[in-house]
């Protein structure tokens, strides 16, 4: 007779996966989740339960986009080289891409990934400038190269920190600094960029500029003070620095209006960098810039990246600029996210859980305070709260120096009525979790 087995498949995979990949390769959910397939916004696991994704932006035009994958079947049916060969589909991409942007920037470099796309905006800042020196925020990560994790503040050890990086506060309204008048937040977080600018003088390290998520994602999606990116950028600019408009997870249309993030406010960056919903999925990501940095940077510095701007990459990225452009993704960007913002301002007043509801587009920040008073982040609800609504079959996140901010951001062909699969179920876990909250 066979012994009854002791593991479920999900803990037998779990177990073989922690022998050859380690213990410390992130994982979601307490327990984890084991998927299989994916179909618009709607993921399915082993045993064929249904999840709404209202988190994953890499699957930008939904999950298995048919559009999206007979492009990549055509493509990788018919050729796939290298780009030091002449081909139509980087030409059409680049200029079909380029063509989103302000008229200065208006070359493009193409990578695999958002790592590697602000490894070589910081190589061409670098070059530019002759100098050394980046600002950041506070809890920036922008990727996993030696060089930006260099810059990534917010999951480094201090004792990691060099000399070439320097941090000011992330620009918050919601918590503000103390004892500055919200009006003038806009100058405090300029002042501490200006400080840092002065400190790389004092410490003999040239200054070469600012890289920064325009959309201050990773930070908590912030709503910053008004008038703070535009003065920031004068003030980089003024020291002879570039600024770094990192759009990897901010962009191709998730905010809506614009298609990216730093078209919502009075400035043109030297350099953008892309990366995650560009290809779906398909690992295609890049840089585009000022022309006549890239040509500076290239004629110096031979750049070539193996499989960067492969034409079934572009077939790819294509692709999903046609998603977006024939599905009106950015109008629907605008109108379901009005519809999930409203939802979620709705349950703010029904929930002194939820200290500040923050929308641009489909990206969603819930801040979650244990008291509205004192803003003490409630990291312990959070956690519960995305592990409660798993269960029940939506998939969310959280972000933020404390973990207690719900982050929110489904793939674009998000509707209403999945907006309201999404509100209904947030209000049952947040009815129980603030239940518990008062009940200790
Ligand atoms: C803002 C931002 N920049 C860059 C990256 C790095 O991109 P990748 O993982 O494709 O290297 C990430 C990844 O999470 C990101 O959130």
């Amino acid at each position: 007779m066979q012994n009854a087995p002791t593991h479920t498949p999900a803990q037998d995979l779990l177990a073989r996966r922690i022998n050859v990949l380690g213990p410390h390769t992130p994982l979601f959910y307490d327990e984890p989740l084991h998927l299989v397939r994916g179909e618009g916004v709607w993921l399915y696991d082993h045993s064929g339960k249904r999840y709404l994704d209202v988190y994953n932006n890499v699957p930008h035009v939904g999950h298995c986009n048919p559009r999206v994958v007979e492009a990549m079947h055509r493509q990788a049916s018919t050729l796939n080289v290298h780009t030091r060969y002449l081909h139509n589909n980087i030409i059409d991409y680049t200029e079909r891409l380029s063509a989103t942007f302000a008229d200065s920037l208006s070359m493009a470099m193409l990578t695999c990934t958002g790592s590697e796309a602000n490894e070589l905006a910081l190589r061409m800042a670098r070059h530019h400038t002759g100098g050394q020196g980046i600002i950041v925020t506070d809890f920036a990560y922008h990727g996993n190269t030696e060089a930006v994790a260099e810059i990534g503040t917010g999951f480094m050890p201090e004792s990691r920190h060099t000399k070439r990086v320097k941090a000011f506060a992330i620009p918050d309204s919601y918590r503000g600094i103390e004892g500055v008048a919200e009006e003038q937040l806009a100058d405090a977080y300029v002042a501490q960029i200006a400080r840092a600018i002065d400190e790389f003088a004092a410490e003999g390290i040239p200054f070469a500029g600012m890289l920064v998520c325009p959309d201050f994602a990773n930070e908590g999606l912030l709503n910053i003070p008004a008038g703070f990116m535009e003065k920031a950028t004068a003030l980089v600019h003024k020291a002879g620095g570039l600024l770094i408009a990192d759009e990897v997870q901010a962009g191709f249309g998730r905010t809506g209006k614009h298609w990216w993030a730093h078209q919502w406010y009075d400035i043109t960056p030297d350099i953008v960098t892309l990366g995650k919903p560009m290809g779906n999925g398909h690992p295609l990501a890049g840089v585009v810039a000022r022309g006549d940095l890239i040509n500076a940077f290239t004629e110096h510095s031979m750049y070539f990246n193996t499989f960067g701007g492969t034409p079934v990459s572009c077939a790819v990225g294509m692709a999903v600029l046609d998603a977006l452009e024939q599905d009106n993704l950015l109008e629907n960007a605008v109108s379901t996210g009005d519809y999930v913002a409203a939802g979620l301002r709705q349950l703010q007043t029904k929930y002194p859980l939820i200290g500040e509801v923050r929308d641009r587009g489909l990206f969603f920040a819930v801040e979650l305070v244990t008291d509205p008073v004192t803003k003490t982040p409630a990291k312990k609800q959070a956690r519960r709260i995305i592990n409660l609504m798993k269960e029940q079959s939506v998939l969310i996140s959280t972000i933020g120096v404390h973990d207690a901010i719900l982050k929110l951001r489904p793939p674009m062909p998000f509707q209403p009525e999945h907006a309201d699969v999404l509100l209904h179920t947030l209000d049952k876990v947040l009815q129980q979790v603030s239940e518990e909250l008062v009940h200790g």
